[in-house]
């Protein structure tokens, strides 16, 4: 070994043993006579000491060096004059008599400190050197602790963990998929897994009976600050179960990992489950923040044929938050709220607001209602004197509703209601199976085409597949979905018939997934699973803003990696052996 000890050991009661040390020069301050250098590696720091007067050799030769060399020391341990409350080593320091540098370093293109000069991008293309900082790093020891937590917690429950391919066929999450030639069978192509869906219900088939995996998931979607390319999954699926089994077990698990991990006590009470539609008409979101309230309030009665603003009158949906506390602000603070609404990225026509005083209700639509109505609003907000009630409208109840959710997380967040150390979780439950979409003209899965429907509404499939709700749930912690899952179809029939609502002909089903649907006529359990996202757990823990930062190795925005520059062209001899040609664009 090339040391006796590592940077975060030494203490008080080391003071007069020789130690060898090896780390990287974090900080060099020259003072004199003396020269100090706090050498770091993974598990702390310790304070060097060189002295002219002791050895003027080796002190020239520490003054020479520069940050991040990677150096060995030996030297004997000292009791510091002014020691350092804020290092657990901050009482000792080595006195050194030997200094061996193993490797020079470059001067780092930014600071290696916590609280680093380095942007984005410059930190992603050095991500090595940015993964030596204690705060990034500390990311990736959570994640660590985190996974040892799933892996004992499910060993315990009898759960497997067993590898499933890489180079598989398309197994449909609603994104697209990363494709892979095959050499081997030129014109033919690999998917990468959006998930390991398809084939944990195989290992169901197979007798597993409970099965997990810490996996890679790949999907090619657009990318923000909760998404990336490739994921990190923690997908389990169990057998002989009903939705209670498998949200109980897994409730138990995130106790588990908020206790063991987070060293949060979530408590004995089960997670709030709440039915979707309720969700959307309370929060605008199938995935609400509950940390705090501002629950939306439907104003159709009260505001629609009420008064003659004809913006209201022609809407289908009218509804309101009441910001508390809030009647102050600011013509220029509303116009700000009116200019968030109005951008593109929510894309609402206006914001209505209406302050609550002493002296009654004063709102931006005044001249359009009377005094008695503008108070009936108030109540019907329950509004306090202080309060501001924020309204949108629309012609599609679902939009106008997503549009006052972006309005209320970013009151939350003016508020100060978005606590990172508070965590709200919930269950949603009772999700439609199917959603339409404009742009295919069809109905898509809403979790997954393997997803069973509620046995009552099968029925529906045949009249009004719009109507069927999906025996599906998702676990959300602070307006983030963390998990999904759903009891599965295990009938082939019925599975075919999911296919042909989605718009699948026979062939084509059978081409894809028939080996699902084969697999399933030669006794299939009922199953049922689900899969959490390991990064935004993990993140959540951490209290990060974005998935990148509890990543070793992430990609940005454009779904690159830019540290290895990738992705990047690829040799023309290997094309010509793919039998592929890349045809210019336009
Ligand atoms: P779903 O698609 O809901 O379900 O994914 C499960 C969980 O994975 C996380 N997640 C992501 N995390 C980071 N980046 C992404 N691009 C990304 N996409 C999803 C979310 C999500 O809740 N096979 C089903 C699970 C099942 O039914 O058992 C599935 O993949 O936290």
């Amino acid at each position: 070994m090339l040391r006796t000890h590592n940077c975060g050991e030494l203490r008080i009661e080391h003071v007069g043993t020789e130690v060898t040390l090896s780390g990287w020069v974090q900080r060099i301050r020259k003072m004199g006579a003396m020269t100090f250098i706090d050498l770091r590696d993974r598990y702390g720091i310790t304070q060097l000491m060189f002295s002219e007067e002791y050895n003027a050799e080796l002190f020239e030769k520490a003054n020479k060096m520069g940050r991040e060399y990677v150096i060995q020391i030996t030297g004997s341990v000292c009791e510091r004059f002014a020691k350092n409350n804020n290092l657990p080593t901050g009482d000792i320091e080595v006195n050194v008599n030997q200094l061996n540098i193993l490797n020079a370093a470059l001067t780092p293109p930014f600071t290696i400190e916590n609280n680093t000069d380095g942007g984005d991008d410059l930190r992603m293309k050095y991500r090595y050197l940015d993964l030596r900082r204690d705060v990034v790093r500390a990311n990736l020891e959570l994640r660590h602790k985190f996974c040892i937590a799933v892996r004992n917690f499910l060993d315990a429950q009898g759960f497997l963990e067993v590898e499933t391919p890489v180079l598989v066929g398309s197994t449909p999450e609603g994104a697209r998929d990363f494709i892979v030639p095959s050499r081997m069978n030129p014109g033919q192509f690999y998917a990468l897994p959006q998930s390991p869906q398809t084939l944990k219900q195989l290992l169901m088939v197979a007798g597993f009976d409970r099965y997990f995996q810490i996996v890679k998931c790949f999907r090619d979607e657009d990318l923000r600050a909760d998404r990336q390319p490739e994921f990190t999954q923690i997908d389990c699926e169990m057998s002989f179960v009903e939705q209670d089994d498998v949200i109980s077990m897994f409730e138990a698990l995130t106790k588990h990992l908020f206790k063991e991990v987070r060293g949060v006590d979530l408590g004995e009470t089960p997670f709030l489950r709440l039915p979707w539609i309720e969700a959307m008409k309370r929060f605008g979101s199938d995935k609400p923040d509950m940390r705090f309230g501002m629950e939306f309030v439907e104003l159709m009665d009260t505001l629609k044929g009420t008064g003659t603003f004809p913006v209201f009158n022609d809407a289908a949906y009218i509804g309101g938050i009441c910001v508390p506390g809030c009647a102050n602000y600011t013509r220029k603070q509303l116009d700000e709220l009116t200019n968030f609404v109005k951008s593109q990225q929510i894309g609402a026509k206006g914001l209505v607001y209406a302050k609550v005083a002493d002296d009654g209700v004063k709102s931006s639509v005044d001249k359009f209602y009377t005094p008695e109505v503008l108070q009936n609003l108030a109540n019907a907000m329950n509004a306090q004197n202080g309060d501001l009630i924020l309204i949108l409208s629309g012609d599609d109840a679902m939009r106008t509703r997503k549009q006052l959710c972006e309005l209320r997380l970013l009151m939350g967040d003016r508020l100060g209601l978005r606590d990172k150390n508070k965590f709200a979780l919930l269950w949603v439950v009772d999700f439609p199976m199917f959603e339409w979409s404009e742009e295919d003209q069809r109905y898509v899965a809403m979790h997954h085409p393997f997803t069973a429907p509620k046995p009552s509404d099968i029925p529906l499939l045949d009249t009004n597949p719009a109507d069927v709700c999906a025996n599906a749930y998702d676990m959300v912690c602070n307006g983030v979905e963390v998990g999904g899952g759903s009891i599965r179809i295990h009938d082939a029939q019925l599975q075919a018939k999911i296919f042909e609502t989605l718009g699948f002909t026979p062939e084509r089903a059978q081409q894809q997934f028939g080996f699902l649907m084969n697999a399933f006529k030669y006794g299939a359990p009922p199953h049922g699973g689900l899969a959490y996202g390991l990064d935004r757990f993990v993140s959540l823990f951490a209290g990060l803003d974005s998935i990148r930062d509890c990543i070793a190795f992430p990609k940005n925005n454009s779904g690159r990696d830019v540290m290895l520059d990738a992705p990047s062209v690829v040799d023309p001899a290997q094309l010509t052996e793919l039998k592929l040609s890349i045809t210019e664009e336009d």
